[in-house]
């Protein structure tokens, strides 16, 4: 027991080392860039990824055939991100893979399996951490309900941090640990005043447990008042996650929310809750952004269980089109972005993806956005 609590100490003091000088190094990476040219690196991930990888493909080339052409965009397929191939290498993004992304501009990436237990940390983290994707910002809309939220989830700390590298005492007990900033939550909550201001919203809500996770949330909800007060003109508020996880579903006075900033895991969750009430998780996309690179994606894992019932061929692609469309209006092709959402409306109209209709398959809806652009 002596050896293991000495262990357990020591590994405890080479986390922190760590994490201090990730602090003191925040925003320090910077990349070459060829001004000329955005290279969109196509990442098809496991599961239902290729399945609705490949819709988004096509989507792709066809609304960037002229900048294609003229050489000022590549979409360039980066291979290899597959569960088979991490767990061969015992890698969550093999070497080879890292370096081919660390050439794009922005990706749009499947979803990657990850698995549960063991030492394998989830791809997803290990890109966030790598690019420093610290930003994830995941809008729902409803517009029956006049519902538009854009949630502003911290992408690289908290819970996520040190996910994997938690200690144990085996048949006793487990501790992990959670990692808050100040740097970290000051881009963040920047990030969220900034977009509200931006686009004239009223009211951002601060989400956190700040009155039991004393250190970490009540430095988050630190750091986020001092942001907001820089922010006269926006009203700022926090709730717990607790509430807020309940305001979402009371219709009375969901609308009046707008804008969200929230750490890492009540990101992570109340995203998947708001999804859901838009349509569910297979509709909504996600952005990472920081301030070399972006990775758009679906807001869903890879389904295994879709696949194990066979019925891969119906995942709905609307999350990765959707994603499609952040990543265009990111590389300032807003007027894309409108026309391939205009299309993926149309057609959830005509052929929504449905298992229950023969034909209605995930390349049905790929055919029919094509077609209504
Ligand atoms: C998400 C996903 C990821 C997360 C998984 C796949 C690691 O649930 O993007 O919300 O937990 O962040
Ligand atoms: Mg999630």
């Amino acid at each position: 027991m002596e050896t293991m609590i000495k262990n357990a100490v020591a590994h405890y003091e080479q986390l922190l080392r760590e994490q201090i000088a990730r602090a003191e190094n925040l925003n320090a990476a910077k990349k070459q860039k060829d001004e000329n040219k955005t290279v969109i690196g196509l990442i098809d991930g496991d599961g239902i990824g290729p399945i609705i990888m490949a819709e988004a493909k096509r989507a792709l080339e066809k609304l960037l055939a002229d900048e294609m052409a003229a050489g000022t965009i590549e979409l360039r397929v980066i291979e290899g991100l597959t569960i088979e191939n991490r767990l061969a290498l015992g890698q969550a993004v093999p070497d080879q893979v890292m370096a081919e992304i660390k050439k794009c501009d922005v990706l749009l990436k499947g979803p990657t399996t990850t698995p549960s237990g063991g030492k394998m940390e989830s791809a997803n983290v290990s890109l966030r951490r790598a690019l420093d994707l610290y930003a994830n910002v995941r809008p729902v809309c409803v517009p029956e309900e006049n519902i538009d939220w854009t949630f502003f989830r911290e992408n690289t700390e908290g819970e996520y941090t040190l996910g994997s590298r938690g200690v144990e005492i085996p048949g006793l007990l487990s501790m992990d640990f959670k990692v808050t900033t100040v740097e970290g939550t000051r881009r963040i909550a920047r990030s969220a005043f900034e977009f509200a201001r931006k686009n004239g919203k009223t009211h951002v809500a601060i989400v956190t447990k700040s009155n039991i996770m004393k250190k970490t949330d009540g430095l988050f909800s630190a750091i986020c008042h001092e942001v907001a007060a820089e922010y006269p003109e926006i009203q700022a508020d926090e709730y717990y996650i607790d509430i807020m996880s309940a305001n979402l579903v009371n219709k009375q006075i969901r609308s009046n929310f707008q804008v969200f900033v929230l750490p890492n895991l009540y990101g992570d969750i109340i995203t998947d809750e708001a999804a859901q009430i838009q349509g569910g998780v297979g509709t909504a996309g996600s952005a990472n952004t920081g301030t070399e690179y972006a990775m758009f994606e679906a807001i869903h894992g890879s389904a295994p269980r879709l696949i194990a019932e066979g019925l891969g061929d119906y995942a709905n692609p609307e999350s990765i089109l959707t994603a499609a469309c952040m990543l265009l209006r990111h590389i300032g092709l807003a007027e894309k972005a409108e026309k391939l959402t205009a299309a993926i409306q149309a057609a959830r109209a005509v052929k929504p993806v449905d298992a229950a209709i023969p034909g209605n398959t995930c390349a049905a809806f790929g055919d029919e956005v094509l077609k209504q652009m």
